[in-house]
């Protein structure tokens, strides 16, 4: 019966909570951090969701149901499936899980084999693993797709006529945002499903005060969602008939797509505080509404470097116009723009008053992006700000200082080690001024936004700027911009509670809410009481919240629908996450180490699912062990692509495809060209010369590591010759016929240090920039420039680059270009007809290598810029492997004016 040979598990799960995995202290560890943040971003791009995968498939049902109790939910995703095909295949089950939740359980019932999950710490997990006689298999890639969504996936491979059903749990805290709850459901089942439903319950001891559901599926679903809400509790289903489901009339496609979302709040009637036992657990809430704003005081610290240059920059100058706007004559602000320099609008705070205002947003739409990126001392400049402002005692005692940095990339000029701005900014801050931080797009190293910001007092955030960011920023903003009360403290009489969570708070803003959790002691009391104290506007706070211990539990065990367990989840779910932000923020490795053991005990108590626990899978007897996982692997780490026949040359050169490079041997005679299949997006290194400079205590420790200047202060490294020169890739607009995208140069920089002069050239235009100025010089204009673009209707502008390798540079020139200043040794043998008559082959033996090589032709724009010329070459296959140094992949540069250092 048990013909489950061929039974694959695929369990992957994405995560980006800002985990690393990198051996402690390992700086290029931190590099590749940043890397995968973008290459991820990537993939989602390309990449559509579909629920349920298979070809000839039956999806019978798919239901969601989420049991959301005082603040935390509990969600369950089933589907059941039939493989009705006539074949064995593989059939896939993905959802999307807010990345603030955590997978509990995944179970599987395949031709009645139960499969049941359960959390182990990953060692333990891989262990027992590989000990099963029958195994899973993992594979797989994985991705971030949305700003809040990651991505869980499984696969079986089954027989024709098997039945599959599925079932994924996962559980999170609702965060109260601009005065309410919002639960996201991902409804994406890619078909049309007969048993489709979505139910969530909603319990709130204290009462709901508003519940809706919002429209995001579109405008055929109006009526479909009936909510059902009493005093305290809501039911929303969402139960489209397969009629419904259709896109339009007649249609066999799903118009189910998109994003279900629940929003509500709890009845506050004046009461600030909300203490609920449960299950030997206590959560106390609390929000107080009705308080005067606090005054505040605010520097914004605007990053103006040459990155921000265009959508990112207009996005924040339209921020910036409302954020101002909502400034107020009790508050103080002013503006530091920084590039390599660092600029005030003005050099003290002033009031936000109309004049004011209006001059700070004429300022702002005046600048001009150009340049590094100098946070370390635009952050200085920042508290220096504050700091002097409240010696002259211009500053309300009780107003609340605020430093927010909106920033799109790492340090590049000034002091660039990251831990040392971290601790720069800590040792100046003052206890009442706190940071916020915005990393806009994936250059940015938002990790470490995140630690400053957690550090001093503040939040980060991550603005995606492909969608509507000057929106989120704005968001982000109005989460911050009412600060109600200052120092708040939540204390329990001694002996009565044990294992709280944080229990004090900086600051509480208006539509957000504080939280504590906890175990409560085995006493005789029969109720608990809490005390609150906080500073407000005008006056001193101080408030005692009382509860009856039994009652909740009590009123629970009446509840059909409700998550009894939540309280002791929900002080789990906060205990992990302060755990996971204080393993970021630990000075040393043992502390790490301790706090990772933490982590991983408590995970497995509550099963959650965290990068340090997995998931195994197996059938009741054990015998059956599938695929438990949960991926820990970056999905980017190189995997074992299958060598494509690597004899066998590619049916046809890509002309005008991926960059091609030919290099011209003059001591060999001879042209040498390769390809390099990389992606849109990535930057590639082409030529560094870091002079004559002596190299600082860098990442050239590692030998071949991939290594930029970010990681090495310029000024340790650069002598007047420094020289980068760095391409940025670009997509086609359609897919070639192998059905891989090709990629181009869609812009090409040089740039030269100290002097810091850059010549920025893109398909539209060209920028020279030189240190705080830059100018445009526009195509028509400059026919004399070697690099070139030009229009097609496939290929999207492109840009080809000439440089000329017997140039004066420094023996320490590098990059994919670079390197060949320096011409190899290159012998050619072995010639004979390959499978293209009219493509030999032959044996290149250069750089100690055996390389198989096809003659092949590129064109070479040099001469007819419009038409090329054909130059024959050595084609090298597999991205330039043995022709140039190293990995192509080793020649990623995170920015358009960063260095390539080859050690
Ligand atoms: C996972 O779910 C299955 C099926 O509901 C259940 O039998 C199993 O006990 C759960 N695992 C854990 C660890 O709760
Ligand atoms: C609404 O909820 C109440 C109480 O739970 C229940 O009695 C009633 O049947 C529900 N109505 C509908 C339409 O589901
Ligand atoms: C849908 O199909 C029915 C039956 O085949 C047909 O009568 C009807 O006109 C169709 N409607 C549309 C909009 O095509
Ligand atoms: C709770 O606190 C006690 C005493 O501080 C400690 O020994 C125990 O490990 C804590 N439990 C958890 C699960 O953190
Ligand atoms: C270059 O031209 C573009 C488009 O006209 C403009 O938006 C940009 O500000 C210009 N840059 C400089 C440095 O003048
Ligand atoms: C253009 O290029 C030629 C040779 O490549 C050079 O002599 C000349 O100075 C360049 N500049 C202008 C403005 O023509």
């Amino acid at each position: 019966m048990r013909s489950l040979g061929a039974l694959v598990l695929l369990v992957l799960v994405q995560w980006s909570r800002g985990f690393e995995f990198v051996v402690e202290g390992d700086r290029v560890g931190d590099a590749g951090h940043r890397e995968r943040h973008k290459r991820a971003f990537l993939t989602s791009e390309e990449e559509d969701f579909e629920a349920i995968r298979g070809d000839d498939i039956t999806v019978k049902s798919y239901k969601v149901e989420s049991r959301i109790t005082s603040r935390f939910a509990h969600t369950t995703v089933r589907s059941s499936v039939v493989n009705s095909g006539s074949k064995s295949q593989s059939i896939g089950f993905n959802v999307q899980i807010p990345k603030k939740a955590f997978i509990t359980n995944f179970t599987m019932n395949v031709n009645g084999i139960i499969f049941k999950g359960s959390v182990k710490e990953k060692s333990v997990a891989r262990n027992l693993y590989s000990q099963a006689r029958a195994k899973g298999k993992a594979a797989g890639i994985v991705r971030t797709n949305s700003q809040d969504m990651e991505t869980f996936k499984t696969e079986v491979h089954v027989p024709p006529g098997s039945h599959i059903e599925f079932e994924l749990h996962y559980q999170e805290m609702m965060t109260r945002k601009l005065g309410f709850y919002e639960h996201s459901l991902h409804l994406q089942p890619g078909r049309l499903v007969p048993q489709f439903q979505v139910d969530v319950h909603i319990y709130e001891p204290r009462g709901i005060s508003f519940v809706e559901t919002s429209n995001a599926l579109g405008e055929r679903f109006h009526g479909v969602t009936k909510v059902n809400s009493t005093k305290d509790k809501a039911h929303i289903v969402f139960k489209p008939t397969l009629q419904q489901q259709q896109k339009c009339d007649n249609c066999t496609a799903s118009g189910v797509d998109g994003r279900f979302t629940v929003t509500y709040d709890v009845e506050r009637e004046g009461v600030a505080g909300e203490l609920q036992v449960s299950d030997g657990h206590f959560v106390q809430f609390f929000a107080p509404t009705n308080l005067p704003p606090l005054p505040k005081n605010i520097v914004f610290v605007i990053d103006v470097s040459g990155s921000m240059w265009g959508v990112k920059m207009k996005q924040t100058v339209e921020a910036m116009q409302t954020i101002l706007d909502d400034l107020t004559i009790d508050d103080y602000f002013s503006v530091i723009d920084f590039n390599h320099n660092v600029r005030c609008w003005s050099d003290d705070l002033v009031p936000g008053s109309s004049i004011q205002v209006a001059a700070a947003k004429k300022y702002i739409q005046g600048i001009k992006p150009n340049g590094g990126t100098n946070i370390n001392e635009a952050l200085l400049r920042a508290v220096q700000m504050l700091l002097k402002a409240s010696n002259q005692r211009l500053i309300d005692p009780r107003s609340v200082s605020m430093i927010i940095l909106v920033s799109d990339g790492d340090p590049t000029v000034g002091e660039i080690k990251l831990h040392i701005i971290q601790k720069n900014v800590k040792r100046v801050m003052k206890e009442e001024f706190s940071l916020f931080s915005l990393g806009i797009g994936f250059d940015v190293d938002y990790d470490f936004l995140e630690r400053i910001a957690t550090e001093n007092r503040g939040m980060a955030q991550r603005v995606y700027s492909n969608h509507a960011a000057s929106e989120q920023l704005r968001k982000f903003y109005s989460q911050v911009s009412t600060p109600l009360l200052r120092q708040i403290s939540i204390q329990f009489p001694e002996d009565t509670v044990s294992n709280v969570t944080y229990s004090r708070f900086d600051k509480f803003f208006s539509g957000s809410e504080l939280v504590v959790a906890g175990k409560v002691l085995n006493t005789q009391d029969t109720t608990l009481t809490s005390f609150t104290t906080a500073s407000g506007a005008s006056l001193d706070l101080t408030l005692q919240t009382d509860t009856e211990i039994g009652e909740l539990d009590a009123k629970l065990a009446l509840q059909q629908h409700s998550f009894t367990g939540f309280a002791r989840q929900m002080w789990a779910y906060i205990t992990v996450n302060q755990l996971i932000t204080e393993r970021s923020l630990a000075p040393t490795a043992i502390q790490k180490r301790r706090i990772t053991q933490r982590i991983m005990r408590l995970a497995v108590e509550h099963q959650f699912v965290t990068p340090l626990t997995a998931l195994l899978v197996e059938s009741e007897d054990g015998a059956e062990r599938l695929l438990t996982l949960v991926y820990s692997k970056p999905p980017w780490a190189p995997t074992q692509v299958p060598p494509k026949d690597a004899k066998r040359p590619p049916p046809v050169i890509w002309v005008d495809s991926d960059p091609h490079f030919i290099v011209h041997l003059p001591r060999n005679k001879m042209e040498v060209c390769f390809n390099i299949d990389s992606r849109p997006g990535h930057i590639l290194n082409l030529v560094s010369d870091p002079g004559t400079g002596t190299l600082g205590p860098g990442p050239h420790r590692y030998p071949r590591a991939r290594s930029w200047s970010p990681q090495v202060p310029l000024s340790q490294v650069l002598v007047p010759t420094g020289l980068a020169v760095n391409g940025r890739l670009v997509g086609a607009k359609r897919p070639r016929a192998d059905g891989k995208t090709s990629t181009y140069f869609g812009a090409i920089s040089v740039f030269s240090e100290p002097d810091g002069v850059s010549v920025t050239v893109d398909t539209e235009r060209i920028v020279v920039s030189e240190g705080g100025w830059g100018y445009n010089i526009t195509w028509s204009a400059s026919a004399n420039i070697t690099l070139h673009g030009r229009k097609h209707p496939v290929n999207v502008d492109f840009l080809g680059i000439y440089i000329p390798t017997d140039n004066r540079y420094s023996p320490r020139v590098h990059g994919l270009i670079g390197q060949f200043s320096t011409e190899p040794e290159v012998k050619v043998h072995h010639i004979h007809q390959g499978a293209d008559p009219l493509k030999p082959e032959a044996t290149m033996e250069v750089k100690g290598n055996q390389l198989s090589v096809t003659r092949g032709w590129q064109k070479d724009y040099r001469q007819d810029r419009n038409e090329g010329s054909d130059v024959f070459c050595w084609f090298i296959h597999n991205s330039g492997k043995g022709f140039i140094d190293g990995h192509y992949t080793s020649y990623i540069v995170p920015h358009l004016h960063s260095f390539l250092l080859w050690a």
